[in-house]
């Protein structure tokens, strides 16, 4: 089996690129974590690539900030880098910038994002916050493919949970992070597999035969 080389872009923490990288080094995992990229100097994330010798970068969008079309500027070196390193497919995974839809059509079906939500509910920021204002009672996270619409794309997978009636923003945040960590390696494997297929770049298909990868966690979680 050839693996599909993923590129994993961060801009912080980085905890869903640490499940990347820890699911792509079981035996038969589909896609291999080839090169890993934050628009932050500092992310702590990035310290995940160099405990695992993976290949890591950070590509400043600050220093494009005089440039004509700073945003233009920052996608033209990322793709350049993206195509250097042969890249096929792309996680986002806390990557805190809207990418443009050239570049996004560039790779139309190509860039995976996480969202800690059951989407198309609470897009945008300060989700929890949100989540907990609204009532409610089941909350969760989405992985989709990126299209030009912030957090519209077609979903992948997801998984859900109960908002329990004591959950603070902590508490629910911390419940659904251990989820995305299981959700986003089992989508990006279901995607690199060819288990699951963009059709007419509207819908995800999964085949009959594949593992669920969508889950509704038990009460207790
Ligand atoms: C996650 O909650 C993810 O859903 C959202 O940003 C957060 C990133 O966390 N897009 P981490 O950097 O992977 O720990």
């Amino acid at each position: 089996m050839r693996r599909k080389r993923v590129a994993v872009i961060i801009s912080g923490r980085g905890s869903n690129l640490r499940a990347l990288i820890g699911a792509s080094e079981k035996p038969n995992y589909p896609a291999t974590i080839a090169l890993i990229i934050s628009n932050r100097p500092g992310a702590e994330g990035l310290e995940h690539g160099i405990a695992s010798n993976i290949p890591t970068l950070v590509i400043d969008h600050e220093r494009f900030r005089d440039a004509p079309n700073p945003k233009a500027a920052f996608e033209e070196q990322l793709n350049d880098i993206l195509h250097a390193n042969e890249i096929e497919l792309v996680c986002l995974a806390g990557f805190m910038r809207l990418l443009s839809d050239d570049f996004v059509n560039s790779w139309a079906g190509r860039i995976l994002n996480i969202h800690p939500s059951l989407l198309p509910a609470f897009r945008g920021l300060h989700v929890q916050r949100r989540t907990l204002e609204s009532g409610v009672k089941i909350a969760g996270c989405t992985v989709h493919i990126v299209s030009s619409e912030m957090d519209a794309g077609p979903i992948i997978g997801q998984a859900a949970l109960c908002v329990q009636p004591d959950d603070t923003i902590e508490s629910l945040t911390e419940r659904i992070l251990r989820l995305e960590h299981t959700l986003y390696p089992a989508c990006l494997a279901a995607i690199a597999s060819g288990s699951a297929k963009l059709i007419d770049g509207a819908k995800v298909a999964l085949e009959c035969a594949s593992v669920p990868i969508s889950t509704i966690a038990t009460p207790s979680s």
